[in-house]
């Protein structure tokens, strides 16, 4: 008798963006002639720049001829690719020491976020920020690494909490925690992190000899000199984190899927009985058996950003988003709001006046004014009464967007 998976009971009903669709299709049901301005999920709305399509052109064409056909990819990912990232957003920024045997190129950092569970041992403590992405908490209890549920808290799942006292900047635990998830530029807050502040999560690692997976999605949008963009900027991070980036808000790809995950060949911990167990082999061994690589025609295409018209075009793309979000931002804080967020990261996150619910807000604000957002309360129990608007709309629909806000009577 097949028996389902019992941690399924345990999750929210719904997924986050799953629920917020749902109430915006709900929304446009019985409002067919209202607009809606979507600032919800972190959809792009720029389309593939034209290197990236003339290289997937490219790609396609020789798919079609038997003398250059690409069948199975190698199990890392194509060296064409992995160079040119290890050479690019690493050792070109001072990163010699990160390299492409550590890389493996990925159908985006959701699936390896949700993935990376596979090389946890049993009854580890694991460390989640609140608020955070969903998909941290969601996948360990999923995989039944939550330990125990009482009342919604769950025995392993330590939150580490973040809030206006301590500017959206969570805090390094006092116990020992065995795997740590941190984002940075944020999402949903939108904070940057310092290098000394980073050091401090690294040291802790270190100390504790427990795993770093690091979200590093946004890092494109990293203006602020001051502002971490890759882990490894931190002395011995290569001993304890993973790193994990994405092409999808910087080049177009959330409907083409292509990122990259980086598992440093130093990362050694061990195995129950004390064995060694290097982690980058493990994860090699792992994507072997469930997992045939990214197509070559993406992976043509995400080699076109290594190119000067690739890196240029990267650069226009995260300009214009941030350009938008700095609109947001400045608009909100005219109408007396606490805002974060939006200087190194398309998203923008704001305490609203009434509080407690971010649904009643996040309803509220798509009536009044026809804007979708995020609540605040689907990142976490800290999250309440918060609301995340992103930049990624088109510049023409921001200004719309701000102009709503300016005239709608809505009492955020
Ligand atoms: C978000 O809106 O938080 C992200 O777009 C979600 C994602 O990248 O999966």
């Amino acid at each position: 008798m097949f028996i389902a998976n019992n941690n399924f009971t345990l999750l929210p009903e719904s997924y986050l963006f799953s629920e917020v669709g749902r109430r915006i299709r709900d929304f446009k049901q019985v409002n067919p002639e209202r607009d809606i301005i979507r600032m919800d999920i972190g959809d792009v709305s720029l389309p593939l720049p034209e290197v990236v399509v003339r290289a997937m052109t490219e790609a396609i064409n020789e798919m079609g001829k038997s003398e250059t056909f690409h069948g199975y990819g190698p199990e890392h990912g194509y060296s064409f690719l992995r160079d040119k990232i290890a050479a690019t957003d690493y050792a070109l920024r001072g990163l010699t020491h990160i390299s492409a045997d550590d890389i493996f190129i990925s159908d985006g950092a959701k699936s390896d976020l949700g993935n990376l569970g596979n090389l946890f041992g049993r009854n580890l403590k694991i460390a989640i920020p609140d608020p955070g992405y969903p998909v941290y908490s969601d996948a360990n209890i999923m995989d039944g690494n939550g330990g125990e549920e009482h009342n919604g808290l769950f025995s392993n799942i330590i939150k580490i909490n973040s809030d206006t006292q301590n500017n959206f900047l969570p805090i390094v635990p006092e116990g020992a925690v065995d795997v740590i998830y941190l984002c940075f530029p944020n999402n949903p807050t939108g904070v940057g992190i310092t290098r000394s502040q980073l050091t401090q999560w690294v040291e802790y690692a270190l100390q504790h000899k427990s795993l770093i997976i690091y979200d590093s999605a946004y890092e494109a949008y990293v203006r602020n000199p001051a502002t971490v963009r890759s882990i490894y900027e931190i002395d011995g991070a290569e001993k304890v984190a993973i790193e994990i980036r994405s092409f999808s808000k910087t080049a177009g790809f959330t409907g083409v899927r292509c990122g990259y995950t980086v598992v440093p060949e130093s990362l050694d911990f061990n195995f129950s009985d004390g064995s060694k167990a290097n982690l980058n082999k493990m994860w090699n061994r792992r994507q072997c058996t469930k997992f045939n690589g990214v197509g070559y025609i993406v992976q043509k295409g995400a080699e076109a950003l290594y190119t000067a018209e690739g890196q240029q075009a990267i650069k226009s793309n995260t300009d214009y988003y941030m350009n938008n979000a700095r609109m947001l931002r400045e608009a909100l804080i005219k109408k007396g709001m606490i805002v974060y967020g939006g200087e190194d990261s398309p998203y923008v996150w704001f305490r609203t006046e009434k509080g407690s619910d971010s649904w009643d807000m996040f309803d509220a604000l798509l009536h009044q004014t026809g804007i979708s957002s995020t609540p605040g309360i689907g990142f976490g129990k800290q999250g309440a009464g918060f609301l995340r608007l992103t930049g990624f709309n088109t510049t023409e629909m921001t200004r719309k967007a701000i102009s709503r806000l300016n005239e709608s009577l809505i009492d955020l």
